[in-house]
């Protein structure tokens, strides 16, 4: 049986007092709330500080990014063992703003893969169409590929215990997100191709949705029966939001 997972991107917003502050507050919120995972990628700046503002509560500790070098002479970047350290868990990889402002290839991010389960992080591998490959009906293609660089690099055992969110890139920021069905439809898909190589594996898999998730339309996202949980943007930055979408991740799948 899976557990959903709903997980918040905060992306490049923050500070220490906001950290503090709606750490105390998801605290609060989300503690009685059972049968979802949930966890928070807040900057790596800020990582230290959320870790001891979560103290001992079941919200996990994410982080947006990693390199693909474990030391050495790579300036400004953040290893996985780092990131270990700080008690990070769960690692984005792959998100559309990092393949587009940094031009992440579908290799790179499958290198950055292999790594995350090499020093036991759960990898929170993202993919998704552009509108363009939407409206040009490329969409199963394009998230095959994604996902192909690391099955056919480290086999489908490597998505056991990992994560996948499909998050397409036109709803991303957009307020326009993918409809119920829609979503559905992709996800199948995706469970489906991993499920060709290994039907187990595909089973367990986590595959959260992701692009404008809110509190509004959370609840029937989480109906369908391949979406896992949530990758939320801009509603992770609000306590009551994200709660409310924990909330409707847990009634959905458990009641
Ligand atoms: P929004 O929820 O702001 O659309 O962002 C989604 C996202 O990119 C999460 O990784």
């Amino acid at each position: 049986m899976r557990h959903p997972l709903v997980m918040g991107n905060w992306k490049l917003n923050g500070s220490v007092k906001m950290t503090n502050e709606l750490i105390a507050a998801l605290r609060n919120e989300v503690s009685s709330i059972n049968g979802c995972e949930v966890a928070i990628a807040p900057p790596v700046m800020y990582l230290d500080i959320a870790k001891r503002a979560l103290g001992g509560s079941r919200i996990a500790l994410g982080a947006q990014n990693v390199d693909t070098n474990l030391s050495g002479a790579f300036t400004g970047e953040i290893s996985a063992t780092m990131l270990k350290d700080v008690g990070a868990q769960y690692i984005i990889i792959g998100h559309s703003e990092r393949r587009t402002y940094h031009s992440e290839s579908d290799a790179a991010i499958a290198e950055k893969f292999a790594l995350l389960k090499t020093a036991g992080l759960i990898p929170v591998l993202c993919i998704g169409e552009t509108e363009a490959e939407n409206e040009a009906g490329k969409t199963e293609e394009v998230c095959a590929r994604q996902i192909d660089a690391v099955l056919k690099t480290q086999g489908a055992a490597a998505f056991n215990g990992a994560v996948i969110a499909y998050e397409p890139v036109w709803a991303i920021g957009t307020g326009k997100s993918a409809t119920p069905a829609q979503a559905q439809a992709v996800h199948k898909f995706i469970r489906n191709h991993i499920a060709k190589q290994d039907a187990a594996v595909a089973e367990q898999l986590i595959i959260q949705y992701g692009g404008s998730v809110n509190d509004k339309n959370a609840a029937e996202l989480f109906a369908q029966p391949d979406i896992d949980g949530a990758l939320v943007g801009g509603a992770s930055l609000k306590a009551d939001a994200f709660s409310a979408i924990v909330k409707a991740a847990a009634a959905a799948k458990n009641g």
